[in-house]
């Protein structure tokens, strides 16, 4: 089989998945993968299981008609804008990748006001997100990396649902006793890449509310005391080339990263 590659998703932190369109109706979600970790291809999350055909080891196709079909949402929490169905019902989005528009809303107004020089009616425009509470900052984000739905059972058990962060968040005591003082933005800089493996940056966040944290039965001399997230965030791993940060901020028990003890 020969086909091209019209789409790679995913900045390559982790990982990229190829999407190739197929024809009117189709698209294609490759089963190969690229994963940073390993700096190799190997299959994507979903596509596990015996194949019996051929198409059925390229990938895995989606109707863009079935409102099911995972293919426009892909688009939608990857890009920017709304998804327009073009020419040939070939899939438009307005702009790749997650740009401003996505947490500032439209810009068009607010760029206008601004290049008349009237800065007061300029700022109103547009959205800042800054401004909202913890809670409106886990339903903005949560617009693509899930909101916490007080409605929705989550299976704490399932070490995929750790990548949902704003829904783990909201689980801990250091969210629900803080009086909306704890959101997104008091880790995260949503302008600049994610700080990895920097456990000096997160400590230094932590004792902004815990200067002398009790410690009883931790032996720091052996572990670090420093990297408070290692212990009270732990990583988890569905898949052997992703992990994820567990954002329900608790005591967890060694080797049992998904749920807190506490
Ligand atoms: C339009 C959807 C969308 C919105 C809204 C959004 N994100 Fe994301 N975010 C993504 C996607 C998609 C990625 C993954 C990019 C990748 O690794 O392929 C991402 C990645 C991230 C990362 C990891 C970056 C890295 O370097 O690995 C952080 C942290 C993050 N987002 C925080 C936030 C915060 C905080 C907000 C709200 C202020 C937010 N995001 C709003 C879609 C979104
Ligand atoms: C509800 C919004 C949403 C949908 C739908 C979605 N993604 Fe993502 N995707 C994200 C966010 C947010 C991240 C980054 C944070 C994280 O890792 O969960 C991400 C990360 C990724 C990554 C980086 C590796 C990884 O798994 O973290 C790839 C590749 C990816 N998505 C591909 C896809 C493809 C292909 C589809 C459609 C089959 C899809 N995504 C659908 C929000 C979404
Ligand atoms: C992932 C979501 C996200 C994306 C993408 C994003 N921003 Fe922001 N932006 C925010 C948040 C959240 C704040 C509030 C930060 C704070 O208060 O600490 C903010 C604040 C700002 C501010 C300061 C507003 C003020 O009055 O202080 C400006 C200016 C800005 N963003 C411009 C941009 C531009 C330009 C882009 C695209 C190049 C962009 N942002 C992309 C989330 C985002
Ligand atoms: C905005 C303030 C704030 C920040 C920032 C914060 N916490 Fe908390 N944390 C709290 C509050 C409030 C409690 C609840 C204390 C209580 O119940 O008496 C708490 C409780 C805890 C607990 C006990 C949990 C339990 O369920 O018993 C741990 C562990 C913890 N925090 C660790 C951390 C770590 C590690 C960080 C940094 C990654 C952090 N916290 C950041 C406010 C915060
Ligand atoms: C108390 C600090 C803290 C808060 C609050 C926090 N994060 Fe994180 N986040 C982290 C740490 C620590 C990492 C992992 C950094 C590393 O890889 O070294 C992380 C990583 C991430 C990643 C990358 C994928 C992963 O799971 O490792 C995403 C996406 C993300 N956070 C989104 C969010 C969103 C959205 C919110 C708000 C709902 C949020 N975070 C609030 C500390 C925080
Ligand atoms: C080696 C793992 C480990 C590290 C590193 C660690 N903790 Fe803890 N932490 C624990 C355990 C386990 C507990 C439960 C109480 C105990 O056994 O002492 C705890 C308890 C806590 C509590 C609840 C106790 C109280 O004061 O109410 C807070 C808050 C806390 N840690 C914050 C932090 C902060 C902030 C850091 C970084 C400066 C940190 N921890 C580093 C393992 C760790």
């Amino acid at each position: 089989m020969e086909m091209g590659i019209d789409w790679a998703f995913g900045a390559g932190e982790q990982g990229i998945t190829f999407v190739t369109r197929g024809n009117q109706e189709w698209y294609l979600e490759h089963s190969f993968s690229y994963f940073t970790g390993p700096q190799s291809f190997a299959r994507t999350p979903g596509h596990e299981g015996p194949a019996e055909t051929l198409p059925q080891a390229v990938g895995i196709l989606y109707n863009i008609a079935s409102a099911e079909s995972g293919i426009l949402q892909c688009f939608q929490c990857h890009s920017t804008g709304p998804v327009a169905l073009g020419a040939g019902r070939a899939i438009h989005p307005l702009e790749p990748g997650v740009r401003c528009e996505s947490c500032h809303g439209p810009g068009r107004k607010h760029i206008k006001a601004m290049r008349r020089g009237d800065l007061e009616n300029g700022f109103k425009e547009i959205s800042n997100p800054g401004r909202l509470s913890a809670n409106g900052l886990g339903e903005r984000c949560g617009a693509c990396h899930r909101p916490p739905e007080p409605d929705v059972t989550v299976d704490w058990k399932d070490p995929w649902n750790t990548r949902h962060s704003p829904v783990y968040l909201v689980q801990s005591r250091c969210f629900q006793r803080s009086d909306g003082r704890l959101s997104c933005l008091t880790c995260h800089d949503p302008h600049a890449p994610l700080r990895r493996n920097e456990p000096g940056y997160y400590a230094r966040k932590c004792s902004a509310c815990h200067e002398t944290p009790r410690h009883s039965n931790v032996n720091f001399a052996k572990t670090g005391a420093a990297d408070c997230t290692g212990c009270h965030m732990p990583k988890v791993q569905p898949h052997p080339y992703l992990q994820f940060t567990n954002h329900w901020i608790g005591v967890f028990r060694d080797g049992g990263p998904l749920t807190p003890i506490r």
